[in-house]
Formats: structure tokens, sequence, C-alpha cells
């Protein structure tokens, strides 16, 4: 059976290099892996745990983000930065799952691009700060900071860096890999 990797990006720029990415990844996934991208972050209401509750079953958007994660062996998340942190729309999302549980143990991978030159470090962090307290299955080698992530992709959102596809390669590969070790830990 297929490796399926779900693919989130934090961005909702239809012309959004963290998408590009995940497209990219998507592109040079090896045949064994199902590599899909989750696009409902817009559509998402605003979390309020009053609509989360035992009577109160999740809103529709809501299953369905949490039935895409559910499904995926692991998942992949590539974010720019806003002001220092994460987009309120990936965090909205991610309180959206906490309860649920379906990070638990879940191989993640970390990603943060950004057109400076510091890769938005400081929103990876906080990713990583927020699915590590979600129980999320984070390693080293799973997270990924890119700067001046625009001389790496061209207009066309195609993927120009030989190194950075290596790496993307590298990772993806690691994903793949993590099923047995994570299987064999709990
Ligand atoms: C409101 C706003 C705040 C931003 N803050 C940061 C920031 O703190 N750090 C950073 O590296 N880039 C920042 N940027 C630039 C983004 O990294 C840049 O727009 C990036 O291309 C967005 O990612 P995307 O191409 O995937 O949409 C900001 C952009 C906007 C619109």
């Amino acid at each position: 059976m297929a490796f399926k990797i779900l693919g989130i990006s934090g961005s909702l720029r239809s012309a959004s290099s963290n998408t590009a990415l995940l497209r990219a990844c998507a592109t040079i996934a090896p045949a064994n892996i199902e590599f899909s991208i989750y696009d409902g972050l817009d559509k998402l209401p605003y979390f309020s745990p009053e609509l989360d509750t035992a009577q109160s079953s999740a809103p529709l958007t809501v299953a369905d983000l949490r039935q895409h994660v559910q499904a995926a062996d692991a998942v992949i998340f590539s974010t720019p930065e806003y002001a220092f942190g994460i987009p309120g729309v990936l965090k909205n999302a991610l309180d959206w799952l906490v309860s649920s549980g379906d990070f638990t143990h879940k191989p993640t991978a970390v990603i943060s691009a950004s057109p400076l030159a510091t890769g938005g470090e400081k929103a990876h962090a906080s990713l990583v700060q927020t699915l590590t307290v979600m129980t999320a299955d984070i390693r080293e080698e799973y997270k990924l900071i890119i700067p001046v992530v625009r001389t790496k992709i061209n207009a066309e959102g195609t993927l120009t860096d030989a190194v950075l596809e290596k790496t993307l390669l590298t990772l993806i590969t690691e994903l793949a890999t993590s099923k047995n070790a994570s299987e064999d830990q709990y």
C-alpha cells in the first residue's frame, strides 16, 4: 500500500511559495508515496471549544480536515511567517486538531520558507512548539527552514534549486521510512 503524505500550506496566496514547495514535493515524491495537498484552511470556522463538544458534533469542514489528517501516514507543513508568528489561518486549523488527537505520534515535517534570509525561523519554532504539545512525532530530520525562497522557485512556481530539491526528497524519504520506526516505538 502506498505511504500517504498530506501537505498543508500555511499560505492562502494563489502564488504562494510555500504551496509551490508542497507541489514540488508531490512531483518529486517516489512512486510508492501518495502525496495530497489539503486546501481547505480558508473554509474552517473560527475555533471555539463550544462548537467542539460531545454534545455538538464538529462542523463539516472541520470533520473533513480531521479525516484528511487521520488518513495520512505523515504530514508536511510548509508555512510563511507573518509578523514573527505563524499565519492565523494555520493556527486556527491546529486549534481544531488539538482535542481530536489526530497528531498523536503522527510523523510530521515542518518547513518554513520566506523571501528573507531568516527563512521564517520564528514561525518555524512556533509551529514546532505547537505540534510538539499536540504530541506529533517531529524529528530533527523533519525540520527545514528555507531562506530567500524566491531565488529557489521561479514565477511559475517551479523549483529551480537542485540542492533544495534533493533536501526535500531526503525529507520525504525520511518521513516515509518513519512508519515502522514509530510503530516499534509505540
Ligand atoms: C502581513 C505580513 C507579515 C509578514 N511578516 C513576515 C515576517 O515576520 N517574517 C518573514 O520572513 N516574512 C514576513 N512576511 C513576508 C512573507 O514571508 C512573504 O509574503 C512570503 O512570500 C509569504 O509566503 P507565501 O509565498 O507562501 O505566501 C510578511 C508578509 C505579510 C503580508
